[in-house]
């Protein structure tokens, strides 16, 4: 984890009341693409913008007039949540989307 905040392009804490509450960080070449990673709210404190402000305070670093597109992986379960912040599910824009990861084949 130590690793991946030092190289990350922006890490982001959300603070309330002296305690970290929410976490966002991003991969990025910082022109052309960047990677959402992480978006993490303390369950006790959902649903009251915490992720929406992470999201977007990272959305706007950067923006669509200058890059060619922002991406995430998301649980489908925080469909909406992304969705909500003009995110479009990777297959309604004529595209697909591919990844290998550890735990499959
Ligand atoms: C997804 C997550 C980051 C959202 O953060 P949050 O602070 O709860 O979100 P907000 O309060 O800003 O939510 C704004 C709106 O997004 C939508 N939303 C939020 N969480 C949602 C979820 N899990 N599913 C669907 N819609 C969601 C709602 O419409 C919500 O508005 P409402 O509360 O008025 O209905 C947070 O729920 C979380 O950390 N979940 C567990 C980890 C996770 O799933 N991370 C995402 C991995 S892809």
């Amino acid at each position: 984890m130590r690793v991946a905040l030092d190289r990350a392009d922006r890490a982001l804490v959300a603070v309330l009341d002296d305690q970290v509450v929410g976490f966002v960080r991003t991969m990025s070449d910082g022109a052309f693409a960047v990677y959402i990673a992480d978006i993490l709210v303390l369950p006790e404190v959902q649903r009251q913008g915490i992720g929406t402000s992470l999201l977007r305070a990272v959305l706007d670093h950067y923006p669509m007039g200058q890059f060619h597109h922002q991406v995430l992986i998301a649980e489908r379960d925080a469909e909406g949540f992304y969705r909500r912040m003009g995110m479009s599910a990777v297959g309604t824009v004529g595209l697909t989307a591919f990844i290998r990861t550890r735990n499959t084949t």
